[in-house]
């Protein structure tokens, strides 16, 4: 797990992750409804949740005048290609796919609300606050069939590894 250096990059990298996982639902969306139009709604609501965690960070860094990160068009554009790509694979791929991103960001979550304690309260209930979607998504995504086994498992580590990257690059820029 990443060392947390400050709030600040909590700010950061959580506001440009959910710029990433929009755009990934948002790709996935744009498949469905062409290939598996029962995955729409399900997507649709997620990317809801999606939009109003970005808006809730964006609007703590714009109060507390803090920059973004400087990789946020390469999340938003690695999150589309990596939405589209996998939900060409296959529905049971969209949701490996969801399942994994998410698995990792609960982990992330959970490693930053330990490191908020009592350091920063606003930010640790926008943390809070929005920890019960992730978990929602995620387990959602398991019970369509998200989950690493067989070849799958190889899917899963790949975009699991990715994220890990993204968070980490994220928490460093
Ligand atoms: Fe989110
Ligand atoms: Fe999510």
């Amino acid at each position: 797990m990443s060392e947390i250096r400050s709030v600040e990059h909590v700010l950061r990298v959580n506001h440009a992750g959910e710029r990433g996982a929009i755009c990934i639902y948002k790709a996935q969306i744009f498949v469905s409804r062409l290939l598996y139009p029962s995955c729409v709604l399900p997507l649709t609501n997620m990317l809801a949740h999606e939009q109003a965690h970005f808006r809730a960070f964006d609007e703590i860094l714009a109060e507390r005048s803090l920059r973004h990160c400087h990789a946020l068009m390469a999340w938003a554009i690695g999150g589309w290609l990596l939405g589209f790509f996998t939900a060409l694979l296959g529905q049971r791929a969209i949701w490996v796919c969801t399942a994994a991103v998410e698995s990792r960001v609960n982990a992330h979550l959970e490693h930053q609300v330990e490191f908020l304690g009592e350091r920063d309260e606003q930010v640790l209930f926008a943390v809070q606050s929005i920890r019960s979607d992730e978990a929602s998504h995620e387990a959602h995504a398991r019970a369509q069939g998200g989950t690493p086994t067989g070849l799958y498992a190889l899917l899963w580590r790949g975009i699991y590894g990715a994220t890990s990257f993204a968070i980490w690059l994220s928490t460093n820029l």
